[in-house]
């Protein structure tokens, strides 16, 4: 495989308190010395980058960076014994596009410890398709398959329905055979039918779910996925069957969580934390071969957009405002 002479990545600097975010062209000597240098094929765009381009919550770490959290690609190089010039690897998470360099770019050079090969039957697009967002909330799948939650157990809700992760979650409960229920801010009917296109049963939304729920409330889900947080999160945790589950990976709407202990100590109702940044190797890769056969091509292509370099930074503006239905990825060739 040739090395590029130069090649093309989304640099993000910091001039006084401002961030600059612009399209470069790099040689491989700038990029951080790692052990595995990779020609990327696709990376993608999630909320947490939207706050990096905002300069919130301290995302970017390190200042010039190439963020990207996550990506897919082919090794050309490698220090590394466990991998070769030719295997196709991804990447996720590990502080990837915060403390480290990441993949917006052509090429990117990464720790070996973490890469995983890609899964056999899973191209680099497909894996990209599917993203940290889909990892995440196979992550999440997985996590309420472990409180004992199956299709036969009752209904899950997943909120931030319309989001990255939300829409996988949908995606992927429906196809599992769980009767799953979209909880979503938005009221317009294309974002309604575009939710039971990819396999919601039910939309629920409203006012009320901004509002503080009861200690308890009526019980109607058997689990819950949720990416949003606050209110929302403890409203989910107040409607929980007895015995039922959340499991809970985000704060799109507030990282608060005003809760009683009511659904724990009367219901048994638990509360399970998922995260996919620094999850065990092991459990990465079970959760990337489920992906394999749990997310069809067809559903994908209905969750996803596709964008080039060039417009990241217009489209993280745009994922923080809420204006993004379904999953980005980024097409690095473009
Ligand atoms: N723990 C982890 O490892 C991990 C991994 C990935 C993501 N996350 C977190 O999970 C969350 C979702 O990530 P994502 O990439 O899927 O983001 P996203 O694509 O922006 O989706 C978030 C969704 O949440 C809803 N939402 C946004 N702002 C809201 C608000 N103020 N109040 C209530 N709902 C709101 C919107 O859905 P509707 O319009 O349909 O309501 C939005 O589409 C983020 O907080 C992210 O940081 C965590």
């Amino acid at each position: 495989m040739m090395i590029r002479d130069t090649f093309k990545a989304l640099v993000v600097e910091k001039k006084n308190n401002d961030l600059m975010a612009t399209v470069k062209q790099l040689k491989v000597e700038d990029l951080p010395e790692e052990d595995v240098l990779i020609q990327v094929d696709y990376s993608t765009l999630n909320y947490k980058e939207g706050l990096g381009f905002a300069n919130r919550n301290k995302i970017f770490r390190i200042f010039p960076i190439v963020p990207g959290l996550d990506l897919a690609g082919t090794v050309v190089e490698s220090k590394s014994d466990d991998f070769t010039p030719g295997d196709q690897v991804i990447l996720n998470g590990w502080g990837v596009g915060e403390r480290y360099w990441g993949g917006y770019a052509q090429m990117a050079r990464i720790k070996a410890e973490f890469l995983i090969p890609l899964p056999k039957g899973m191209d680099t697009k497909k894996a990209m398709a599917i993203g940290t967002a889909g990892y995440t909330a196979m992550l999440q799948v997985m996590t309420l398959e472990e409180a004992g939650i199956t299709p036969g157990t009752g209904p899950i809700i997943v909120t931030g329905a319309s989001g990255g992760v939300g829409s996988n979650a949908v995606a992927i409960l429906s196809g599992l055979g769980y009767e799953v229920t979209a909880l979503t801010r938005a009221t317009e009917e294309f974002i309604h039918n575009y939710l039971k296109k990819i396999g919601a049963t039910e939309i629920t939304g409203g006012e009320k779910w901004t509002e503080m729920p009861a200690p308890l409330e009526p019980q109607k889900w058997a689990g819950g996925v949720d990416t949003v947080g606050s209110v929302v999160l403890a409203r989910l945790l107040a409607q929980m069957k007895y015995g039922g589950c959340v499991a809970a990976c985000g704060l799109a709407g507030g990282f608060d969580l005003p809760v009683t202990v009511m659904p724990f100590i009367l219901r048994g109702v638990s509360l399970r934390g998922v995260d996919s940044v620094s999850c065990p190797i092991q459990r990465r890769i079970s959760a990337w071969e489920r992906l394999v056969t749990d997310i069809s091509d067809e559903v994908l292509d209905s969750i996803n957009t596709t964008i080039p370099l060039e417009d990241v930074p217009r489209y993280a503006g745009e994922i923080l405002e809420g204006n993004i239905t379904g999953h980005i990825v980024v097409d690095v060739n473009a």
